[in-house]
């Protein structure tokens, strides 16, 4: 292999195949198994989404109650998981405290045999553990929120579905159905991406035959980074740096005169603009009216006509979401961990196809370190010149 044929970052690289989603950056689409993501927003709850990726079909009446109780036996946040929670200094990142919560339920789910060779665990066993952490996760954010400003858990309430319980376990009030709809439709939008990096860190950890609660640990480790996940956090930060539509020039003269990337534009995939952007840009709208915050409208449009118009780069859906997640009242810190509640439902299904036709994921890559060298006065065994190759020349 030539360094020409380095595919640096993966880019272009096809590794395998999968039923779970599509992305067509050619016609702009997105499907989650068959269905148009955009159909899905308008007209299905983040449960029958959760339901879909999992199970390849959307559910019955029938068996969306049934996901829908499951939701609810486990929607509460365990003693053990508060626990590890509050030891973490109120500085952690929530990204990393939503990171120790799942591993503490993974190391307190003991339903396997205990035995490494069995971590992978059965499809039966893996679904339930993905209905687990769906169900935990809503909890383990808003109460991370909450501890940072110096609130008290809120219990779930169980005559509210997943998107409304969340807001009230969040803000310990009931949210207008307005609100509740567009955080759905959010939850529906970041669900599933096909192998992104989050994703792929996923599937590289099941290949090995580990298991999901670990698989999930680290995918929230890749979704972290302001390359991924951070940057709906990063878009805020933005727009609180430039302050209002009318700076937007003058700010972005100086951002790109330093180079600077430009949070929540861009993408690996969507050259001509992300699919996910028009649905979320809608809910924003309904957002900013129902908020009646006109600045919020005016500076996204302002900075995204000015930097599409100079750069060619298009928004993605990073770009409205940060602002609708603000409005509808999360801190900024809080914005990835709401995209670990909902990619966790994609990774999960990811995991589990993985594990049913699993090939240990290990790539190659070309040496370019010093030429080979010896410790000086060392002298070569026999065993050491057979484990390298060599000729018999130690005497
Ligand atoms: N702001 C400014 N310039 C950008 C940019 C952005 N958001 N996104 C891409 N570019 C520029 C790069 O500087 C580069 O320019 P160059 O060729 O002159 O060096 C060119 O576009 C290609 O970008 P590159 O980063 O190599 O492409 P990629 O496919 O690896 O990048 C992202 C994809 C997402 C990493 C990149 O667009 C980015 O960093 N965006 C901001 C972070 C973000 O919003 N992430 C969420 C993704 S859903």
């Amino acid at each position: 292999m030539s360094e020409s044929e380095i595919k640096k970052g993966l880019a272009g690289v096809v590794v395998d195949t999968t039923a779970i989603s599509k992305v067509n950056p050619e016609t702009n689409s997105l499907l989650y198994r068959g269905y148009p993501v955009q159909e899905l927003a308008a007209t299905q709850s983040f449960e029958a989404v959760a339901y879909l990726l999992w199970n390849g079909d959307l559910p019955t009446e029938a068996q969306l109650a049934a996901l829908r109780a499951d939701e609810r036996k486990y929607r509460g946040l365990e003693p053990q998981v508060k626990a590890a929670i509050d030891l973490l200094p109120l500085e952690a990142h929530p990204m990393d405290e939503a990171r120790t919560a799942v591993s503490v339920i993974g190391a307190s789910d003991t339903s396997g045999s205990g035995s490494v060779l069995d971590a992978a665990g059965s499809p039966e066993e893996n679904l339930q553990r993905s209905i687990r952490l769906y169900a935990a996760l809503p909890a383990i954010v808003a109460y991370g929120q909450r501890r940072r400003r110096g609130q008290e858990l809120i219990e779930p309430r169980d005559d509210l579905d997943y998107a409304a319980n969340f807001l009230w376990m969040t803000f310990g009030e009931e949210a207008e159905p307005v609100v509740v709809d567009a955080f759905n439709r959010s939850m529906i939008l970041y669900a599933e991406h096909s192998f992104n990096a989050s994703t792929f860190t996923a599937r590289v950890i099941t290949s090995t035959l580990s298991d999901l609660y670990s698989a999930v640990t680290g995918a929230i480790g890749a979704l972290k980074g302001p390359l991924h996940g951070g940057a709906n956090e990063a878009v805020l930060h933005i727009f609180n740096e430039i302050g209002g539509a009318d700076n937007v020039t003058a700010w972005l003269d100086q951002a790109l005169s330093e180079k600077r990337k430009i949070m929540g534009f861009g993408h690996r995939v969507y050259k001509r603009g992300d699919s996910r952007v028009p649905t979320m840009k809608v809910a924003l709208d309904t957002l900013i009216e129902h908020y009646e915050r006109p600045d919020v409208a005016e500076l996204y449009d302002r900075l995204e006509n000015e930097f599409v118009a100079r750069k060619g780069i298009y928004p993605n859906l990073d770009y409205p979401s940060g602002p609708a997640y603000d409005l509808i009242g999360f801190d900024t810190l809080t914005f990835t961990p709401l995209f670990i509640a909902a990619r966790v439902t994609g990774w999960t299904a990811h995991i589990m196809e993985q594990t049913a036709a699993n090939a240990l994921i290990r790539p190659l890559s070309i040496y370019d370190g010093p030429a080979e060298r010896h410790i000086e006065g060392y002298v070569a065994t026999a065993a050491d010149l057979e484990a390298q190759g060599r000729e018999a020349e130690a005497e």
